[in-house]
């Protein structure tokens, strides 16, 4: 479903007009529709209605707390990687109870947060980690409920940035050792092992990874379950891909339950979903103003007022997102360079991009920017960070505004000696 599309020739978000937004919001801002989040976040509901399970929103692909309470407030629970995405979480009212804590390097600080908010699970991804745990909650009288999140060396067949689930990464417990640890784990204090957990990486358009890895994790619940271990949940990551071009076809939500049942139902697990861009990937657009256009030899640049550093992942991972006028013309289509004024020539939206021809102060629309876009934004340039709006119906919100100039610069101080 688009919950922003064109109408006689103009782009709405849900029912209200992008132009409008951009009259009284300077471009460029970001832009979600509350009505996507909510048919995201019910498509996978539904496909799972018949299982036990978690929803728990990876918060890193937007963590705006108006986005985090319209996830929560259908029933969501959060996955976080930091006290400060706790923090957030916990702010836009998801309780502990429904938390789970992923990441490679939590701390000791955090890991004290975590079990005084107590938070559902932590999802344990080495050996050091586990004994600081289990030395953090007995020193606190506490037990905590663990995951071993393990490593199964499936290739997601994914960009290489965002695959986390081949033997050469960071992350999870290395295969081979999963059975030793757990025996380990169920010696030490403050610790409650309770499954296992595995995210084998983002934006994965096939079903055949996932099951790959399922099938290998579902039989080692089963010797563990052997060696004597309650294991009672299986938490099966995020991972599952969005279109960003009209013709990429991901799998469908069903169809991925389906295939989570086949593969695990046997085992009477609660499954746990950590569900990211899935929830909020199509569910915003970056709306940007045309500031110049240059013919350069080789190339006509439309130069943008959005750049690099409010939406890094055209130059990060090569991504492509689709870029369309706000208001449709007739005009003859021609190919652009679309970029940013960052000071960079990886700051570069699109290459030989066909468009309709575009004249200075027209509005394009960056589409699919909803995950991975804001959270990962910078005031490189000291550019201001750009705002964020959220629409319901023919309503909208600003949910973090633009920050001012001294705002930003303030934050830095001057040494001592440097004002003497
Ligand atoms: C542990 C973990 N869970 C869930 C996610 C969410 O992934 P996605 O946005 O692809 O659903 C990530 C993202 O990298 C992750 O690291």
């Amino acid at each position: 479903m688009n919950f922003f599309e064109h109408r006689d020739g103009e782009m709405f978000a849900e029912n209200i007009k992008v132009s409008e937004i951009a009259k009284s919001i300077s471009t460029p801002f970001y832009l979600y529709s509350t009505a996507s989040l909510t048919y995201q976040f019910n498509q996978i509901k539904e496909a799972f209605r018949n299982t036990d399970h978690l929803i728990c929103y990876a918060v890193k692909a937007n963590t705006n707390q108006a986005v985090i309470k319209t996830l929560g407030d259908l029933g969501a629970g959060a996955d976080v990687v930091s006290e400060g995405e706790m923090r957030r979480v916990l702010k836009a009212g998801i309780p502990a109870c429904k938390i789970v804590y992923s990441g490679v390097a939590k701390t000791a600080q955090e890991m004290t947060f975590a079990l005084e908010q107590g938070i559902y699970q932590f999802n344990v991804e080495s050996e050091p980690e586990l004994y600081q745990l289990s030395e953090v909650a007995s020193s606190m009288d506490k037990t905590a409920d663990i995951t071993f999140r393990v490593n199964p060396d499936v290739d997601a067949k994914t960009h290489a940035k965002i695959s986390t689930g081949k033997s050469e990464n960071k992350f999870g417990i290395p295969w081979g050792n999963v059975r030793e640890i757990c025996q380990r784990a169920s010696k030490l204090p403050g610790i409650n092992l309770v499954g296992l957990d595995l995210h084998i990486g983002s934006q994965i358009t096939k079903l055949e990874p996932f099951e790959e890895a399922f099938t290998l994790v579902a039989g080692l619940v089963k010797l563990l379950r052997e060696d004597g271990h309650n294991i009672t949940r299986l938490d099966l990551g995020g991972g599952l891909g969005i279109s960003y071009e009209c013709n990429d076809l991901p799998p469908l939500p069903s169809d991925y339950a389906k295939m989570v049942k086949r593969v695990t139902e046997h085992l009477g697990c609660r499954i746990i979903l950590e569900p990211g861009r899935f929830l909020v990937g199509n569910a915003g657009i970056l709306v940007s103003t045309v500031v110049y256009i240059k013919d350069g030899e080789e190339r006509k640049f439309l130069i943008v007022d959005a750049a690099m550093n409010d939406l890094i992942r055209p130059s990060m991972y090569d991504a492509y997102h689709e870029i369309v006028p706000v208001l449709e013309s007739n005009e003859e289509i021609l190919l652009y360079d679309i970029v940013g004024p960052v000071c960079e020539t990886g700051d570069s939206f699109a290459s030989n991009r066909p468009i309709t021809s575009m004249k200075t102060g027209d509005l394009l629309a960056i589409r699919s920017v909803g995950a991975y876009g804001a959270v990962m934004s910078s005031t490189y340039n000291t550019r201001k960070l750009i705002p964020e709006v959220l629409v319901k119906d023919d309503k909208f919100a600003v949910v973090r505004p633009r920050p001012t100039y001294e705002e930003i610069i303030n934050l830095d101080h001057i040494a001592p000696w440097l004002s003497e």
